[in-house]
């Protein structure tokens, strides 16, 4: 692995001059290049404007963008959209399926709400949204399993739990789903950037990610994924404007939705969220996604070693190395009453999650050093 490419990213993010910055499961920092590209388009909007042709150019940038995003997923530019976050992308696909009446959708206890929200909002067309509990942060591949039955027409799933950090094995759930004519959906927010996604690998039908934690960017900006197999199988909710196969010519109503995924993009994107977006995806391919994801589990099993050696500290699960991600839960004596502010205070970000509980993030711009800032503090902290 190559070290020394980690380490002249972490020089692109000045946070970390400051911090131990171990919160990327709530934000993700912003690189150099990232500030300078969208306030570089802030800049010029300000000072000349924006005309016709700069606009339509903007949607040109979107669209060269698309084939970045295709390389992160290993998906086709057709298959993939723009939306403000991953919640609305969800809607997509939780609004636009047609099961049969006593359908059942199946997800977990450890999801982001929006997951069981976008389904549980679909209760009046007569689907059933099961949810899987959790033991320890864990949802073991059994346990989804077991809620299966012959009407169940989705699994609808975080990559990464953000309550636990346990990574789900998305391989194996998506051979299941395919053998079994079950759609995949997942949202992979806590998971783009840093751990792989291969929608093909993996069988994912559906895939909804915002971008301001592991992609590094500011809010307002996602991307969804659909096969070019499930487009044909939804009924599309919404249109706007640009999802028409022709966005430019409005001197004529012909509604005419384009073929490709960009068919469920109604309006004007975020488009400096979009600079943030193209800069960020540019810098993890060029770290390349192997290597981001070993270098990221590589610290993960630090942590976890960190614990082992330390007084007073446990880690929640824990788990197998493959269900690990950038998200570690580790549980300290409640007496002790920390809160993010506390951390703050010593140099440290990260999330007091409960009274004993603090979810530490490792993203591929934090390095040991970081890790051993926190547990030096908490070796000392007398609460
Ligand atoms: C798994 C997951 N999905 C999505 C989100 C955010 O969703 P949105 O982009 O809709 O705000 C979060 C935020 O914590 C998350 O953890």
């Amino acid at each position: 692995m190559s070290i020394t490419k980690f380490t002249e990213a972490r020089g692109k993010y000045p946070v970390l001059e400051k911090y131990a910055y171990l919160d990327t499961a709530t934000t993700g920092l912003i690189s150099e290049e990232s500030f300078n590209s969208m306030s570089g388009f802030l800049e010029k909007r300000y000072r000349e404007g924006m005309d016709i042709p700069d606009y339509q150019a903007n949607w040109k940038f979107a669209d060269d963008a698309r084939s970045l995003v295709g390389e992160a997923i290993n998906a086709g530019e057709d298959e993939i959209f723009y939306a403000d976050n991953c919640s609305a992308i969800l809607n997509v696909f939780s609004t636009g399926v047609k099961p049969e009446e006593g359908a059942n959708v199946i997800t977990t206890d450890l999801s982001f709400p929006s997951t069981p929200y976008t389904w549980m909002n679909q209760a009046g067309k007569g689907i059933e949204t099961r949810i899987a509990k959790s033991a320890g942060g864990q949802v073991p591949w059994e346990t989804l399993i077991s809620l299966v039955d012959e009407k169940t027409f989705a699994l609808s799933l975080c990559a990464v739990e953000n309550t636990s950090g346990f990574r789900h094995d998305l391989k194996r759930i998506g051979t299941f789903c395919r053998e079994n004519n079950i759609y995949l959906a997942v949202d992979a927010t806590q998971c783009i950037g840093a751990l792989e996604i291969d929608v093909q690998a993996m069988n994912i039908d559906f895939l909804a990610v915002s971008s301001y934690k592991w992609l590094n960017n500011v809010f307002g900006i996602g991307f969804g994924y659909v096969s070019r197999e499930l487009m044909k199988g939804i009924d599309q909710q919404y249109a706007g404007w640009v999802g028409n196969k022709d966005r430019f010519d409005h001197s004529r109503i012909r509604f005419d939705l384009d073929e490709s995924a960009r068919r469920y993009e109604m309006g004007g994107l975020n488009w400096i969220g979009l600079h943030g977006m193209k800069e960020a995806l540019e810098n993890y391919l060029s770290l390349g996604k192997k290597e981001t994801e070993e270098y990221i589990l590589g610290l993960t099993r630090y942590l976890y070693k960190k614990v082992e050696d330390a007084r007073h500290i446990g880690v929640v699960g824990p788990f197998q190395e493959e269900n690990r991600s950038g998200i570690t839960y580790i549980q300290y004596p409640p007496e002790w009453r920390l809160n993010d502010g506390i951390l703050r205070e010593n140099g440290i970000r990260a999330h007091v999650a409960s009274g004993n509980q603090i979810r530490v993030s490792v993203h591929f711009y934090n390095n040991t050093s970081d890790v051993d800032r926190l547990f030096d503090f908490l070796d000392t902290y007398k609460g």
